[in-house]
């Protein structure tokens, strides 16, 4: 394997409401970050695993990941760039192609992350999976006032894993100024390219409660 993955997660799961933080959360009898990082290390290009767990759980989390396949714990930041980067610092020399992958992303099939890093070693320096943006989305004021309707058709949202040329990821990381919500922005902002895969609606974000009882339906439903 020539593939490193970061797994960013050690955010506390504010909007899934209380009872600890959302990567350890439960989903069907397990937490989101072992559903993660076992469907990641399926992926046969995957070499190396490096979770940024939260600076409390880094103990827990070994002990948690131990028998579900070979990673490294490092403690995580005050925000996910911050997290993403001490995860990135702990990658060993060897593997050329970096993935940075959410935890809370618990049920993306190991197909998506062999995908995204087939384009990368095909020669992309930034790869990213994307689904078609299916509500009509406005630009609304402060005060609730619509000011426009942008035109969904160049739209896409944007999931992980994201890969890159690892060069690439760590010179973004340097550059990196102002907190970004996913690591192609930093890309993109150093001038770089970043080309879209399809994504898969399996890789959903579970962010809020709704979101997690979905997940709890499709794993009861079959999904693996
Ligand atoms: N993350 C992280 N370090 C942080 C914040 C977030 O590693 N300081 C991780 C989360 O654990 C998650 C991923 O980044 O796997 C995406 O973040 P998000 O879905 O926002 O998770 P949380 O920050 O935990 O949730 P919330 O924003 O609702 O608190
Ligand atoms: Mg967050």
């Amino acid at each position: 394997g020539d593939v490193a993955v970061l797994v960013p997660a050690a955010g506390a799961g504010v909007r899934l409401g209380p009872g600890g933080p959302k990567a350890l959360r439960l989903l069907g009898g397990e937490p989101l970050l072992v559903h993660a990082v076992r469907r990641v290390a399926e992926a046969p290009s995957v070499a190396t695993i490096v979770v940024a767990a939260p600076a409390a759980d880094v103990d827990h989390v070994r002990r948690l990941l131990a028998p579900v396949a070979p990673v490294t714990v490092v403690p995580g930041g005050a925000d996910r760039q911050q997290s993403v980067a001490a995860a990135l610092a702990a990658v060993p020399p060897g593997p050329q192609i970096v993935l940075v992958h959410d935890a809370a992303r618990a049920l993306t099939p190991a197909t998506l992350v062999e995908l995204v890093a087939a384009r990368v070693r095909a020669g992309h320096d930034a790869v990213i999976p994307v689904l078609p943006v299916t509500d009509t989305i406005k630009e609304v004021s402060a005060d609730d006032v619509v000011l426009g309707t942008v035109d969904r058709s160049v739209l896409r949202a944007v999931q992980t894993p994201q890969g890159f040329r690892r060069s690439v990821l760590v010179a973004a990381h340097a550059a990196a100024l102002d907190p970004l919500t996913d690591d192609a922005g930093l890309v993109e902002k150093s001038g770089g390219t970043v080309t879209c895969v399809p994504g898969s609606e399996l890789a959903l974000k579970i962010t809020r409660p709704f979101d997690l009882m979905l997940a709890e339906h499709l794993l009861s439903g079959g999904v693996r």
